[in-house]
Order: structure tokens, then C-alpha cells, then sequence
């Protein structure tokens, strides 16, 4: 087993190192804080989804990260390098080497229409010096090898997209960051980006995706971060985000189903007895554990879409 597959079978608990940690991250507008003391840790070898409502600060995090906003406040760290604010040379020479380790997409891939998809490439080929190898690699990655020849004007939004990872992957990062990749696609093209991820986390590369759609990468992720209005609700793994929830007790009665959340167990026999004594007859108890969609909505307070 490869390297990268041992860190992810064995989770993050043994010794893996974070990619990412940022602490106290801020990023004030004028009085408004639209993130708001974020202390993020991605592990790596991860998928770690980004979580969080329209206007939560997913965007302008990862555009921290990416040293594109400078943050008001708090430091980051990426690939074990502290990311300096100044822009002295030694701070500057440190954010190109580090950013010359990530492939990034945020919002749109700034691709040209009226240009195939090979042609695209090859502009990125000579602004970044990547060999014939990798434009060949990165675009049988997104599975546009053939499709390479047409005009991107005419590619679907899917197409689009696997066009702008390609051109994230070309220079072989070790880390992506990709904002929304999902956003628009059918159940088609979101389970082709699935693929594709799993794929490059399978050689080792850390992801960290974005999405206000929990629905839409909750199959493409293993960690997880939520924030609402800038500040991070929860982060850890799946399984923990389950486990942190109380499974609904579900009391069935001659009258229906009652179900009441966040019973502890030992307090089950409790409310069965309350029950029985208002005069109920109980025919079944159980639990029934919650859907990650309920404990998001539990966790930003909001419906429906996050
Ligand atoms: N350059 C900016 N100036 C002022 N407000 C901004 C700017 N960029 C983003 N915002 C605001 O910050 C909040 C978070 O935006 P954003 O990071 O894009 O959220 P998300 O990506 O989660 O939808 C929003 O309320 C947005 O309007
Ligand atoms: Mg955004």
C-alpha cells in the first residue's frame, strides 16, 4: 500500500500532519467580520469539505489561504510553512514557493471561450513551464483527452469545470483548493467530480473543497469544517459529526409517532414512563439517527440548502 493510502485507511489521528492550520483567521469588512477567528486544521491526505450557507466566508478563507485577501487578523500556516503578511521579499519569495505547491479554482475557472480546451492548456503550459507529460496527464485526469479539441464556448458546465481542475492539477500540487466545483452541476457531473477527487486523493494529493450544499460533496469527503457568518460551528471527521448527535428517540403509540430529539439514553426509561402515565400505550421504542442534512441545519440554524 502506497503511502498516501496507509494515512488515509489510518485516519488522521496517527501522527499525520495538518496541511493547513490557520488560527484566529479574521477578515474584517469595514465593521463587518466575514470570518471571524477561524482556527482551521486540514489533515493531510484528506478530502475536507467546507461548509457553510451563502455568504458564510467560504470564499474569502480560501482566498486567504491562496494569498489572495489579506487577512485583518490571525496567521496561517500551509505545507508546514508560515504564510508572513509583509511584503518584504522574504515574505513574498515564502508565498510563491508555497503557492507553487497548490492548485487552486475559485468561483468560475477563468478559462477562454473562443479557445479549445488543448489551447487552454497550452497557455497554461507556458505560463507555468509544464511539460508535454503533464498537460497530457492532467487532461486524461478530467477526462477531456478527446473533448480537447473542441471550442470550450461549447463544452458543458461540467466540462468547464473538469477544464479548470486539469489546469489546477497540471503542475502536480500537493494541495488543491477548489471553491464550489459542484455548484450547477446535475447528479451526473457532480458524481464525475467525485471520481475525479477520490482519484487524485488516492495519489496522495490533500483536497479541500467548498460547497453550501452538504448534499453535494457529503459522499467526496472523510473531514469536514461548517461555519455560519464567518465563525467554525464544527469540524472533524464525518463519523464524529454523527457521533456527536443524540440518534431521535421515536416512541411509537395508539395516538402516532412522538419523536424528541437530544434524549440522552439513560433517560429513555424516563420518557417512556411520562408517557405511560399520560395515559399512553406504547407499542414500540427506538432510535433513529439523524441525517447529516438535520445536524447541519441543527449546527447553522438554517433550512433546507445550507
Ligand atoms: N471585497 C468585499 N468587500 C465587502 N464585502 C465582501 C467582499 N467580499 C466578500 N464580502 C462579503 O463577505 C461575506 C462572505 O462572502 P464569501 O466569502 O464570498 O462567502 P461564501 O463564499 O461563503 O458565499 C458576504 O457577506 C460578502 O458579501
Ligand atoms: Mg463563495
Amino acid at each position: 500500500m502506497r503511502e498516501a493510502e496507509v494515512r488515509r485507511e489510518s485516519g488522521r489521528d496517527c501522527g499525520a500532519m495538518d496541511i493547513i492550520t490557520t488560527q484566529g483567521l479574521t477578515k474584517a469588512y469595514g465593521a463587518t467580520r466575514v470570518v471571524d477567528g477561524l482556527d482551521l486544521r486540514v489533515p493531510q491526505g484528506s478530502v475536507f469539505g467546507f461548509l457553510g450557507p451563502n455568504g458564510s466566508g467560504k470564499s474569502t478563507t480560501m482566498k486567504m489561504l491562496l494569498s489572495l485577501v489579506r487577512p485583518t487578523n490571525g496567521s496561517i500556516e500551509v505545507l508546514g510553512t508560515p504564510m508572513g503578511r509583509g511584503n518584504g521579499d522574504g515574505d513574498r519569495g515564502t508565498r510563491r514557493r508555497v503557492l507553487g505547491r497548490i492548485g487552486s479554482l475559485i468561483e468560475a475557472p477563468s478559462v477562454y471561450p473562443h479557445l479549445t480546451g488543448n489551447e487552454n492548456m497550452r497557455i497554461q503550459q507556458m505560463i507555468l513551464g509544464l511539460t508535454e507529460a503533464q498537460v497530457r496527464r492532467a487532461l486524461e485526469i478530467v477526462r477531456l483527452d478527446t473533448a480537447g479539441q473542441k471550442l470550450v464556448k461549447q463544452y458543458s458546465l461540467g466540462m468547464k469545470q473538469r477544464l479548470g481542475i486539469a489546469m489546477a492539477i497540471a503542475h502536480q500540487p500537493e494541495l488543491l483548493i477548489l471553491d464550489e466545483p459542484t455548484n450547477g452541476l446535475d447528479p451526473a457531473g457532480i458524481e464525475e467530480i467525485r471520481e475525479l477527487l477520490l482519484e487524485l486523493a488516492g495519489e496522495g494529493v490533500t483536497i479541500m473543497v467548498s460547497s453550501h450544499q452538504l448534499a453535494e460533496i457529503e459522499r467526496m469527503i472523510d473531514t469536514l469544517a461548517v461555519i455560519d457568518h464567518g465563525r467554525l460551528m464544527f469540524q472533524g471527521t464525518k463519523a464524529e459529526l454523527f457521533q456527536q448527535a443524540t440518534p431521535d428517540l421515536l416512541i411509537t403509540t395508539d395516538a402516532g409517532v412522538v419523536r424528541r430529539r437530544d434524549v440522552p439514553a439513560d433517560a429513555t426509561p424516563y420518557v417512556v414512563t411520562e408517557l405511560v402515565r399520560a395515559g399512553a400505550r406504547i407499542h414500540e421504542v427506538r432510535r433513529e439517527q439523524q441525517t447529516l442534512e438535520d445536524i447541519f441545519i441543527e449546527l447553522t440554524g438554517r433550512g433546507g440548502a445550507l
